[in-house]
């Protein structure tokens, strides 16, 4: 009888962790191993056999498990316990529908309000998008860019839904925007929407905007198309 292959196998790890790291060790190896596909998404992780692979007890295991669960890249199911997360998040196609749904919206309500202090800030979150190479940062300087344009919409529930959907959108981008290559095209929409809304011209921002989330749209969903394929 063969012995059915142990994902954990693919993980090698090169000598005792001291107990002050294990947490962040366990987490970094494993997200290596998701995001590079030896954990394939479905796998459960059994909190008892990660501790005996590391060789630490099941405490840093488990905060391990946590923080990644935090960034999506594992559910917890019931019964189970801690799976790897299916690669394609079609939470990513549905959270661009939603933005062409809520944010044109607030932009329409937020323009006529925008003084030229918000203006201002848009335009610094600009510049520093154009420096920035941190992915994780990248994402949060452009859901400023965002909600700098659209926060003067007075509609609170609105914004704050908008805020949900672009916090997904940081953490998604966290993870895959060195594979996607959306970086220079989306700062010119940002700077032409910037323009328009400085102009008060609605429908030119509005018409930039909807491009915007169009293209990352479609470049995200090529993306996830590509990884089925593979
Ligand atoms: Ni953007």
């Amino acid at each position: 009888m063969t012995k059915k292959p142990n994902p954990l196998d693919s993980i090698s790890i090169s000598g005792p962790i001291p107990a002050h790291l294990a947490r962040a060790v366990i987490e970094e190896t494993l997200r290596t191993a998701i995001l590079d596909g030896r954990l394939p998404a479905g796998i459960a992780l059994r909190q008892q056999d990660l501790a005996d692979l590391f060789g630490v007890s099941r405490m840093p295991v488990r905060e391990a498990l946590r923080q990644l669960e935090a960034q999506s890249l594992l559910k917890v199911v019931q019964n189970k316990g801690a799976v790897v997360a299916p690669l394609i998040d079609y939470d990513a196609f549905e959270t661009y529908a939603l933005r062409l749904l809520l944010e044109p919206a607030a932009l329409r309500l937020s323009i006529p309000l925008l003084d030229s202090e918000d203006i201002a800030l848009a335009r610094t979150y600009i510049a520093s998008l154009e420096l920035e190479t941190d992915h994780a940062e990248i994402g949060r300087l452009n859901r400023l860019f965002h909600m700098a344009l659209y926060h003067k919409a007075p509609n609170r529930k609105l914004l704050d839904l908008i805020e949900l959907e672009l916090n997904q959108e940081e953490r998604f981008l966290r993870f895959h925007l060195s594979s996607m290559g959306l970086g220079k095209l989306t700062q010119t929409d940002h700077i032409e929407m910037v323009d328009a809304a400085q102009d008060k011209d609605i429908e030119r921002a509005v018409q930039v905007l909807e491009r915007h989330l169009g293209n990352a749209s479609a470049v995200i969903g090529g993306y996830l198309q590509r990884l089925v394929e593979k």
